[in-house]
């Protein structure tokens, strides 16, 4: 047997997923593709079009409705990627604390995932990739090669993502984040449709004593030995 072509990373908010699914890709050459981004795209042309986040039907119809694009990056100030919503780049737009308050109410309705699981599909499809969200394993690609769900306690992420917004210069109150993250972690899964969980056949690497050097690591024994 080669190299798994398709992995999935799932796992709750900050807990390191994105930084090791861009560093597996890199090291392997495949595709990265974080497909949280989506969803904070879909958030966001929400917010700008004044629609109320409880309208299920009207926010459903603009996920179908809105173009969104991942590509290479065409700016060189530290993004792994370019998110475009209809054409317009919204890299950093799409992480202001607005997209993180509403994105999880937004992943809720049944027509936005069915609009984002179409996309994330095809693009498991036509590529060697390293997918990473919150029910890539269980939903989006049920038959990966190989599942890695990264876990942590809410407290060491809350930390974690703390320190990040400190180092940036960002305004941040270590409560806020705290919070904020217990409340997402809440709503991601307890939904009814594709809740956060570990695939049946996914490895669980709990990341609460490990950097994320030590979390690659254990991700590359796994690559390397399927
Ligand atoms: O990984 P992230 O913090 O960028 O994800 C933002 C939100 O998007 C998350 O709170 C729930 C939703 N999401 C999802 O429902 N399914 C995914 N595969 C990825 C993200």
């Amino acid at each position: 047997m080669g190299l798994p072509t398709t992995i999935a990373i799932d796992g709750p908010a900050a807990s390191g997923k994105s930084t090791l699914g861009s560093l597996l890709a890199k090291e392997l050459g495949y595709l990265y593709f974080d497909t949280g981004v989506m969803y904070r795209a879909v958030t966001l042309a929400v917010i700008r079009a004044g629609l109320d986040v409880a309208a299920e039907e009207a926010v459903g119809k603009l996920a179908g409705d809105v173009r969104i694009d991942v590509s290479p990056p065409s700016v060189d100030d530290g993004r792994d990627y370019d998110v475009l919503l209809d054409g317009e780049d919204v890299t950093w737009e799409i992480r202001a604390d607005a997209v993180n308050d509403y994105v999880s109410d937004i992943s809720v309705y049944a027509a936005v995932r069915k609009a984002m699981t179409d996309q994330q599909r095809r693009i498991a499809k036509e590529n060697k990739v390293v997918m990473v969200g919150r029910d890539i394993g269980t939903v989006v690609m049920p038959d990966a090669d190989l599942k890695i769900y990264l876990d942590a306690s809410v407290e060491v992420r809350a930390q974690r993502r703390y320190d990040e917004m400190v180092a940036r210069n960002q305004p941040s109150d270590y409560d806020d984040v705290l919070r904020s993250l217990k409340n997402r972690d809440q709503i991601d899964s307890n939904r009814e449709l594709a809740p956060l969980k570990p695939a049946d056949d996914a490895v669980v690497i709990n990341a609460d004593d490990l950097g994320i050097l030590d979390v690659l690591e254990k991700a590359k024994e796994l690559v390397y030995r399927v």
